[in-house]
């Protein structure tokens, strides 16, 4: 194709997908307010900075993903790669201190990360997100938890699984990849290359390696489990026992790793076994020091984002119908298009889904057209008379121009 193109890793909303993504939004909207989360939007970009402190520069998306541009001003702004940052800046900016707490938000927008594209995977992507600010009660992270579940659930996302963890506070995290550091030296001529590049780096990779022999040597790797608090040991017990309380299935897996630097105590992540290599439908966790660290009081928080394009690969609901068309208007000549024009415009006026004719079509091909839309009457408008038919009976009669509208809405309405 010689014309111009959407750029890579990002794609066209169409209209039968545009109305699966609409009822992604209104699902959330349901389950999210029914449990006190209002809806909140910020800026699609942001100062760099805010990401470069919320998320964390060594983090693989600040360090490599973002689209960052000077505004003209010599001020770096981001196109945002993730929600919790802005969410947290916006709390802190509008004072959210001072509302009763926790805090609840939701939102639901299209987020930016300069990434390899692959099915599932997008430089321009939409995030369904839920974010809870000031109460550090371990109820709050069951329900966010079961609040994700049951989103996915009532979208109907396929073969979904669970995993938790608790990452404890970020000292004993310190201590705990040094140790890991070291563990890895010691066994370091069993590990693969590339583990072996990063002990430094990044250790807690080695957990996701194929590789076999860094996989025999992982089993007897220490966990970070072992090193947190007993009050963040209390804390994830008590998250457990309240998911269990609900029955809801999960996997406690110490090696699960999250993207985000924020993180601290509880974080989870729901795949689909219906993905392919990109399997992370929706996660999240706690970030207790974040608020404070964009420069709030101290504010406990906990969150989950779920991409929107997942939830959608990953979930087979039927196509959603178009909004169904009460009222076609006919019309026998061109000049009656003036009078096919008032009337359906004052069909919509009056409360009813109304198109007109507007392609030059003979008769014939207007009422083909009317059946392909799916409409529920047609008022064939002539010099002298008008004609309403129902579509689904066939049956047809002469009306008064004037009484099409009061017509229709005594049988649909
Ligand atoms: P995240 O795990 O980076 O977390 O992203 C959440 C979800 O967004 C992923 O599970 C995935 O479904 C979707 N996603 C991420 N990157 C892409 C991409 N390139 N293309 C398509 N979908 C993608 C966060 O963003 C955190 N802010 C979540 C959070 C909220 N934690 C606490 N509160």
């Amino acid at each position: 194709m010689s014309g111009l193109q959407a750029p890579r890793g990002t794609f066209d909303v169409l209209p039968d997908d545009a109305r699966r993504r609409a009822l992604v939004e209104r699902v959330a909207q349901r389950v999210l307010e029914a449990a006190g989360y209002a809806r909140i939007e910020t800026p699609a970009f942001e100062a760099t900075e805010l990401f470069a402190r919320g998320v964390g520069e060594a983090t693989d998306i600040v360090a490599k993903e973002m689209y960052t541009f000077d505004d003209g001003g010599g001020r770096s702004l981001t196109l945002r790669p993730e929600g919790t940052a802005p969410v947290c800046r916006a709390y802190v900016e509008h004072g959210m201190h001072k509302l009763s707490q926790p805090v609840r938000l939701w939102y639901l927008s299209s987020f930016f990360r300069h990434e390899a594209p692959q099915a599932g995977r997008y430089r321009q992507f939409w995030q369904v997100g839920a974010e809870a600010l000031g109460s550090d009660d371990p109820a709050l992270d069951a329900e966010s938890i079961v609040l994700l579940a049951e989103l996915l659930a009532e979208l109907g996302v396929r073969d979904v699984r669970l995993r938790i963890a608790s990452l404890g506070a970020a000292p004993e995290r310190a201590i705990y990849r040094d140790d890991l550091a070291v563990f890895l030296r010691e066994h370091s001529e069993q590990l693969s290359a590339e583990v072996r590049a990063r002990i430094e780096l990044n250790p807690l990779r080695a957990f996701d390696s194929d590789h076999p022999g860094t996989r025999a040597a992982m089993v007897f790797a220490p966990r970070l489990a072992d090193y947190i608090s007993v009050a963040d040991r209390a804390h994830f017990a008590d998250v457990c026992e309240l998911l269990d309380e609900v029955g809801l299935v999960y996997e406690l897996d110490a090696t699960l790793v999250r993207g985000l630097d924020y993180y601290t105590r509880t974080v989870f992540e729901f795949t689909s076994d219906a993905l392919g290599a990109q399997s992370g439908v929706g996660g999240g966790g706690r970030y207790d020091r974040l608020v404070e660290q964009l420069g709030g009081q101290p504010t406990p928080g906990l969150g989950w984002a779920a991409g929107v394009e997942r939830i959608l690969l990953a979930s087979d609901g039927p196509p959603v119908a178009p909004v169904p068309v009460d009222l076609f208007v006919a019309y026998t000549a061109p000049g009656l298009r003036n009078a096919a024009f008032t009337l359906a415009s004052a069909a919509r006026r009056a409360g009813l889904a109304a198109q007109l004719e507007l392609a030059g079509r003979g008769l014939k091909g207007q009422m083909k057209f009317a059946g392909r839309l799916g409409a529920r009457h047609v008022a064939i408008l002539g010099a002298e008379e008008t004609v309403l038919k129902d579509m689904e009976s066939g049956e047809q009669r002469e009306v008064g121009r004037g009484e099409v509208i009061a017509a229709i809405k005594r049988v649909t309405l």
